[in-house]
């Protein structure tokens, strides 16, 4: 059997006595690039920050990269990157600058030695003195990702991290995954393109909380008997809005 760098059983967390993410279940196999897929408002930001660490969870059991992940937050925190849905950047300092504040801000070792790598791998040395703010969209979450692979994390969490990036940065963005994947990181990623989700190994689809359907985007299509992704994800939303929408 593969290693699973995510395990975890029976995620879940209300606000407000409203449960946002309801008893989830998830499994990414080491080096894979899994796609969280679902509509505005599903959970998938609630259940990457439980992943993570950042956010405890009402319920919930397992292991992220072979800790458990509630008992072991902080060393979790330590091997995993998160990208957030709005990450911050400094427009005023240069890449490097950039990079080198979050180092400094995670008082990383070896600081020089680990920007440099970062700026090496994503192809960012040539452009190290530049301004953020001079940066295109594509280029600035090319740099986000390389602030959150400053820690040579495992697990790479990206929240929609090409949202608003025009189509060749965001394919450029997607060759970068998979290299990364190629050195056996895996990655869990979140996204509402459909392009995207056909360059994941897997998807995992959640609607209210629940997942609704998970595997190949090929298995979820004849699953839905569905002409294409879009339309299987649209059709597994109206069946889910019947189903739960009524119980919210
Ligand atoms: N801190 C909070 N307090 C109260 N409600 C919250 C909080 N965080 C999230 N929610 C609610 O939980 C639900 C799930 O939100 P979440 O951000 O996880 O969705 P999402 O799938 O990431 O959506 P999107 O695709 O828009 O990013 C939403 O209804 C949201 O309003
Ligand atoms: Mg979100």
């Amino acid at each position: 059997m593969t290693e699973l760098a995510i395990d975890v059983k029976g995620l879940s967390k209300a606000y407000g006595g409203r449960k946002v993410v309801d008893a989830v279940d998830l499994q990414v196999g080491a080096g894979r690039i899994v796609g969280f897929l679902g509509p505005n408002g599903s959970g998938k930001t609630t259940s990457l920050r439980m992943l993570c660490g950042l956010l405890t969870p009402d319920a919930g059991e397992g292991q992220v990269l072979g800790l458990d992940f509630r008992r072991e937050a902080e060393a979790v925190k330590r091997q995993v990157g998160y990208m957030t849905q709005k990450f911050g950047l400094y427009d005023d300092l240069s890449i490097r600058e950039n990079l080198d504040f979050v180092a400094r801000l995670f008082s990383m070792p070896h600081r020089r030695d680990a920007v440099d790598g970062a700026l090496e791998r994503l192809g960012l040395a040539s452009r190290q003195r530049q301004l953020a703010g001079a940066l295109s969209g594509g280029w600035k979450q090319r740099l986000a990702l390389a602030a959150c692979l400053l820690h040579r994390p495992r697990l790479l969490l990206l929240d929609e991290p090409t949202a608003g990036v025009d189509p060749k940065a965001r394919r450029e963005f997607w060759d970068q995954i998979h290299l990364l994947a190629g050195e056996g990181i895996t990655v869990l990623v979140s996204t509402h393109y459909m392009d995207e989700a056909e360059r994941c190994h897997e998807l995992v689809y959640i609607a209210y909380g629940h997942v609704l359907a998970r595997g190949s985007a090929a298995a979820i299509v004849a699953e839905a008997g569905a002409r294409d992704l879009e339309d299987a994800f649209v059709r597994l939303v109206g069946q889910a809005t019947d189903n739960f929408s009524a119980a919210a």
